[in-house]
């Protein structure tokens, strides 16, 4: 039987598994940053939001947003490999982007490496546009390119 996945915040049981994705779906080719301590830590984090989804007891995908003044920030984002093209990560950017607008923020920005034609695809089709490039952003191997959405304010 195919069950539905679930999207929920993250609890710290979930930050190893969120780690090694981050390892092995965004930083590869990178020093891993986002190691189990760090992800713990934004678990935890009264300014961050990590949300997974899940589906019978497997991490299908996860995002992690920060929270500004006015305006999120997603720094973390993946699907695993296996699941992708299936619309967890528009459930899980959904999720995030609603939970953004309920707590007043206006917009929401992200990097993405330049060469990530994928992403940059996904976030453009939900709405997301490109507005800055930052040379050498992740460790001098590759340029970032930043994009924002704005949001719609809460009624
Ligand atoms: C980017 C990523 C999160 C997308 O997750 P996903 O669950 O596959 O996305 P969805 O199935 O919800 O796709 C929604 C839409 O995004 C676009 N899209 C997604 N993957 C795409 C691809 N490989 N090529 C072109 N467009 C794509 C399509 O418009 C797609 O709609 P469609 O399937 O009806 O054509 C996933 O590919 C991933 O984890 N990549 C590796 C990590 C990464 O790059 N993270 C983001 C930067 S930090």
């Amino acid at each position: 039987m195919i069950t539905a996945y679930e999207i929920t915040l993250a609890q710290a049981a979930d930050a190893r598994e969120i780690a090694e994705l981050s390892r092995d779906a965004i930083e590869r080719g990178l020093s891993w940053r986002w190691t189990e301590r760090r992800v713990l830590r934004a678990i935890r984090s009264e300014e961050t939001n990590v949300a997974i989804a899940r589906r019978d007891g497997v991490l299908l995908g996860f995002g992690i947003m920060q929270y500004g003044d006015d305006e999120a920030h997603i720094v973390l984002f993946a699907v695993r490999a296996q699941q992708r093209r299936s619309g967890v990560g528009s459930a899980l950017l959904a999720w995030l982007e609603a939970t953004a607008a309920v707590a007043g923020m206006q917009a929401i920005r992200l990097e993405a490496r330049i060469g990530n034609a994928t992403a940059k695809a996904f976030y453009r089709r939900h709405g997301f546009s490109e507005y800055a490039s930052s040379p050498g952003y992740y460790e001098d191997v590759e340029d970032a390119v930043r994009m924002v959405k704005r949001l719609a304010a809460e009624p």
